[in-house]
């Protein structure tokens, strides 16, 4: 395992960015709100994502908590007297767009609880991985409001109408081994596996060529927001302008000679 060493601004309070070779890795950090999902938080995070996207020394991104919360959700107390003239002056959820725009690729690695806003930040990156441990659900049902950044949208495109509308509609909370027979996480592993498993995964991913990664993450996003000719277009086009990248050219000379390919990610 690979010492994570710290290369980002340190003037965040509320995560914690460390880079290991290719691989950045965000950790929510408080503690003592079960990192829910407060502004600074948001802000801070999405700002660092972002940052982290345009370095292309990174090839992932790996989002996660503790071991007892990947997050909470929106941070209840911070929103609870806000009126609905407030919430949209606050542009509460905005920024977390800019999270979703990320390029790179993004895997959110799961113990404990994902509730609210928590799961729907999970439900933002590529990859899922859970612990046994890890806990989803949509309480927002059972506070009055619904969920707010993404969750009925990508919930629905993940696992489908009927399913999604239960989870939505109850605020049922699922453990791991649901939420993996459901298809809402890409694996589950044994909580005590889940920082070599992830940092294994991420690895995988990370030393993989910065364009293909950038242009297949495009591909998979264009499946869920564009009709079948115009995916199909889009994933044609970014496959052929791989073609003038130098990584094209030493993976496929790679393939020939027998050898594994030494990527420069342009
Ligand atoms: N917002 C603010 N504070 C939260 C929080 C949240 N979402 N979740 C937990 N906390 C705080 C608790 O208030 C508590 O703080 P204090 O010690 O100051 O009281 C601390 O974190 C520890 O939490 P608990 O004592 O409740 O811990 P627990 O182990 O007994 O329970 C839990 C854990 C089941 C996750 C419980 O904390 C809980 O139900 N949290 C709220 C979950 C929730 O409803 N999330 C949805 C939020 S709304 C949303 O996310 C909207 C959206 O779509 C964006």
């Amino acid at each position: 395992m690979t010492e994570p060493t710290t290369a980002q601004p340190t003037d965040y309070e509320t995560i914690r960015v460390e880079r290991s070779g290719r691989v950045a890795w965000i950790t929510l950090d408080r503690p003592d709100a079960l990192n829910a999902l407060n502004t600074q938080l948001m802000q801070e995070l999405v700002a660092a994502a972002t940052e982290l996207d345009r370095d292309d020394s990174v090839g992932a991104i790996v989002v996660t908590g503790s071991e007892k919360a990947f997050a909470a959700g929106a941070d209840i107390k911070e929103m609870s007297s806000r009126s609905t003239a407030q919430m949209r002056e606050a542009n509460h959820f905005g920024p977390w767009l800019d999270f979703a725009r990320v390029e790179t690729p993004v895997i959110a690695v799961v113990s404990g609880y994902a509730l609210g806003g928590g799961f729907e930040l999970a439900l933002m990156c590529d990859v899922i991985l859970a612990a046994d441990s890890a806990t989803f659900g949509f309480p927002e049902i059972g506070l009055g409001v619904i969920p707010g950044i993404g969750g009925t949208q990508r919930i629905v495109r993940a696992i489908g109408y009927p399913k999604a509308a239960e989870l939505v509609l109850t605020g049922r909370r699922i453990d791991a081994a649901e939420a993996d027979a459901l298809g809402i996480v890409s694996r589950v592993v044994p909580a005590a596996e889940l920082r070599a498993e992830a940092e294994r995964l991420a690895e995988s991913i990370a030393t993989k060529s910065l364009p293909a990664l950038k242009a297949a993450k495009a591909a998979l996003d264009a499946a869920l927001e564009t009709g079948l000719e115009e995916g199909l277009a889009l994933e044609a086009e970014r496959f052929t302008a791989l073609f003038d990248t130098a990584d094209q050219k030493e993976g496929m000379a790679a393939f020939s000679e027998k050898r594994k390919p030494a990527f420069r990610h342009r």
